[in-house]
């Protein structure tokens, strides 16, 4: 009998790359499809491990290449596609929001014609819980999957917009979909332009750590394989249209994240610089992941459990992040700070 043929786009990204290494050691009766730009955010160097696995194929393409995409989806009639790639960085929205709506929208209009059109038997779409704007510090309010989208920034209304295009093929053509909104998540293979891993990075060089504003924000934090885990299982199990919440119940503030990778790695507070607050911050984000614990999810990461690995994972993987840091990306964080 044929492999069944998953497309996973963005699997050279933070949360795609966790997730195909994933599908790829839990499934061998499945032929894992990677299909990634590899833009700034996206490498093959996360993959030595599995690169020659049976089931693991990598297709370098561009989401928003209709001459492209349309064409490989007749020919290899993929199965399913989970969708990641996006761009992801809320601060790089702020100041270039047109790839955005590029990527985001576009890419995604894109996949689910590719996919209308053989007949997928479900498109996974992966989004995030910044549709719905922002809580305020009540900590009894949640969002659940009927909080009214409201985005607030260029990255998560072009997030907005990709879900509501999904949600449109689904009712106008029948495309058996679900959506998945989850909140940060952190764990290997981070990129170190985000929180967590940028303040592990500079932690270890002893340089400054930006935290924006007062670092009283709040978000909600998710360890990648916990993330993982729910999507394979909204993969198998959601029902058909259906919108499912991700998050682990891990609110921080950001000035206590930074505080506690600081002390893990005995270093001083000293480090942390309050600089300017990011245009537009988002206060709070908080899930209510009920839906998804009835369908059988469990996070198995505390937060305390989740960040000991991941700091452990970035002083053992030291190759990666500093081959990342020092390429294209030195660029970006010299024009985004003044520290
Ligand atoms: P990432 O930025 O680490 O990776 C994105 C990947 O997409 C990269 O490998 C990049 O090369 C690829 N890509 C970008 N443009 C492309 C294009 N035009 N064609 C093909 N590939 C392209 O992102 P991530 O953090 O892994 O996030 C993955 C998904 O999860 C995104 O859709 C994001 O919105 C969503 N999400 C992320 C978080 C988070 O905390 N990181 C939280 C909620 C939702
Ligand atoms: P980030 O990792 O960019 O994720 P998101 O914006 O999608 O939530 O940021 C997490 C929080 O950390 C957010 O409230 C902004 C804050 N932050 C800083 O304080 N300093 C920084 O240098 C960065 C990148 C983020």
């Amino acid at each position: 009998m044929a492999k069944k043929k998953v497309l996973v786009t963005g699997g050279a990204g933070f949360i795609g790359g966790n997730f195909v290494q994933y599908m790829v050691k839990k499934y061998p009766q499945y032929d894992i499809y990677n299909l990634d730009l590899l833009t700034y955010a996206g490498d093959l160097m996360k993959h030595k491990e599995i690169e020659s696995e049976e089931n693991y194929h990598f297709v370098k393409a561009d989401i928003t290449d209709r001459e492209t995409i349309i064409p490989l989806f007749e020919n290899e009639k993929f199965d399913c596609v989970v969708h990641f790639a996006a761009e992801s960085h809320v601060d790089r929205s702020i100041t270039d929001p047109e790839i955005f709506v590029k990527t985001n929208v576009l890419g995604t209009q894109v996949l689910l014609d590719s996919a209308k059109q053989i007949g997928v038997s479900k498109f996974l779409h992966v989004s995030t819980d910044e549709v719905y704007g922002e809580l305020d510090f009540d900590p009894n309010t949640f969002f659940t999957e009927d909080t009214p989208l409201q985005p607030n920034s260029p990255y998560s209304a072009s997030k907005a917009s990709s879900d509501l295009l999904v949600r449109a093929y689904h009712e106008t053509f029948g495309l058996p979909i679900n959506i998945t909104r989850c909140s940060n998540n952190y764990g290997p293979f981070h990129f170190p332009e985000k929180l967590i891993p940028l303040t592990i990075s500079r932690v270890l060089k002893d340089q400054k750590i930006p935290v924006y504003g007062d670092g009283k924000n709040i978000r909600d934090w998710l360890h990648v394989l916990d993330h993982c885990a729910a999507i394979d299982l909204v993969l198998h199990e959601g029902e058909n249209g259906e919108v499912y919440n991700v998050g682990g119940h891990n609110e921080c503030t950001n000035l206590e994240v930074v505080q506690t990778i600081i002390s893990a790695l005995g270093k001083s507070e000293e480090l942390i610089e309050f600089v300017t607050d990011r245009l537009g911050h988002d206060k709070r984000y908080a899930i209510d992941p009920s839906k998804l614990e009835q369908l059988g999810w469990k996070p198995t990461y505390t937060f305390e459990t989740g960040i000991a690995q991941t700091i452990q994972w970035y002083l053992d993987n030291k190759e990666w992040w500093e081959q990342i840091i020092s390429g294209e990306y030195k660029n970006y964080f010299e024009t985004q700070y003044t520290l």
